[in-house]
């Protein structure tokens, strides 16, 4: 125990009526709904850079947050470490994420920063034995250090797709050893700044390149996760490739790996790709590479990516509905990619925005599971479409024009419109909640 967390103590439930703001009001980890507890449906899970690793900087100014554990050497990552497990410990999530670069000291050439990793792991792995936690899933840093600067795959200069995808290996190695259920990449600098000095074409081989070779180590490894990529539209880069979902499936379409990678989905992500959370969700569950999600909320104003705490239960209502029409998660979970606003000083905030945002899922998740358990809006949506459940309208589908043509002709085929019925079903999504 240390004192950062001036002694709060484990977070418990107390229902929606409690006053105590350091208590669940939503969150009931072992109620059961739809025959799976909350904590197996949600599979909460903390983001370590921005809790332990993010000084509070914005393009204005840097530091904010006073961390005890702020520094570059081995002692002070095992200090963040312990302070890390102790906050989960608090909030009794399950699981948690990390980067390379979040939880080791920068190392002075490739193999000082891996031996740093493997020292990180080991401390990990005696504490996830002590206190049970487990890893959602590992990634490598590939965009914050200047070498990477004009990218990690899609780089013009070999030696850095050379040392982009040795420390992916070491990376995918920290993570097996955790028994990690996930790998994931996001490509933050896969991208461009100016069409002038790229070379589309070749950086897109790059990346594919890049992504066959991480399978090929997954399966050769026997790592029984999932491979995870993260899409985002922009930011850092001027135009990132793996842009919204559906661009990542054309990807892995052309390079064969639609059944290998499924897409970790971020609410704030799917915002700047101009599209909804749902959206995402839903087209990840149509192409069959849904796969885990990360929980923020986007700024609708500001256009950057603000990564806050997610607190619009109407919202994550509907985004749950999605995740829970794909089957729930199966390696996936709920991670908080969420950073404190840099005013918020206070170790407190820092227990209370995971408090407030695991309350906003449950929430969101109970809503969407009466949604699903009553079946108003799935017995409207299949109304909608019974005209195609005849074999007269599946014909159709098999038919050629000239055969539609006559179709046509013979029934004296004239559609009359019928209303699509938006806003009662918005009242019924409100009845939910
Ligand atoms: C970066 C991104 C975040 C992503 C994470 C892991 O921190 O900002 O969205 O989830 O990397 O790849
Ligand atoms: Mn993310």
């Amino acid at each position: 125990m240390t004192d950062f967390f001036k002694g709060i103590s484990k977070i418990a439930y107390e229902g929606p009526e409690t006053t105590n703001e350091f208590a669940f009001r939503h969150y009931n980890a072992d109620e059961v709904v739809m025959g799976k507890t909350l904590k197996d449906h949600l599979r909460f899970s903390c983001a370590y850079w921005h809790s332990f690793a993010w000084p509070g900087g914005d393009p204005f100014g840097g530091q904010t947050f006073e961390r005890p554990w702020f520094g570059e050497t081995m002692a002070l990552a095992k200090l963040k470490a312990d302070f890390a497990f102790e906050m989960f410990d608090i909030l009794g999530v399950p699981y948690f994420c990390f980067h390379d670069a979040d939880v080791r000291p920068e190392g002075t050439n490739f193999a000082e920063n891996t031996r740093n990793l493997e020292e990180i792991v080991d401390y990990f792995a005696q504490k996830m034995d002590d206190t049970g936690m487990k890893l959602l899933w590992g990634t490598a840093n590939l965009f914050s250090n200047r070498r990477f600067m004009a990218g990690a795959a899609t780089n013009p200069d070999p030696d850095v797709f050379a040392y982009s995808a040795a420390t992916i290996k070491t990376c995918m190695d920290a993570t097996i050893k955790l028994g990690g259920e996930n790998y994931v990449l996001w490509g933050g600098r896969e991208g461009y700044e100016t069409l002038l000095n790229t070379d589309m074409g070749r950086e897109r081989k790059q990346a594919g390149r890049m992504l066959e070779m991480v399978v090929d180590y997954k399966h050769k490894t026997g790592f029984k996760g999932a491979i995870l990529i993260e899409p985002k539209p922009q930011e850092p880069t001027k135009h990132q490739y793996d842009y919204d979902v559906a661009t990542v499936y054309g990807f892995l379409k052309d390079f064969g790996l639609e059944n290998e990678v499924q897409v970790n989905i971020e609410q704030g992500h799917a915002i700047l790709a101009g599209h909804t959370f749902e959206h995402e969700l839903a087209t990840a569950r149509e192409l069959g590479i849904f796969g885990s999600i990360d929980m923020n909320r986007n700024d609708y104003q500001s256009g950057w990516d603000t990564d806050q705490f997610p607190n619009n239960v109407p919202e994550m209502a509907l985004a749950f509905y999605e995740v829970l029409r794909a089957g729930g998660f199966t390696t996936g979970g709920t991670n908080f990619d969420a950073k404190l606003r840099r005013q918020s000083l206070d170790p407190e905030d820092l227990i209370l925005a995971h408090v407030g945002g695991m309350d906003a899922c449950a929430a969101g998740l109970k809503a969407a599971a009466a949604m699903i358990e009553d079946g108003a809006l799935e017995e409207a949506r299949s109304a909608r479409y019974s005209g195609w459940d005849t074999k007269r309208a599946q014909n159709l589908l098999v038919s050629d024009l000239e055969g539609v043509e006559q179709f046509v002709r013979d029934n004296d085929i004239n559609p009359q419109p019928r209303s699509g019925r938006q806003e009662r079903l918005e009242n019924l999504v409100n009845s939910y909640l």
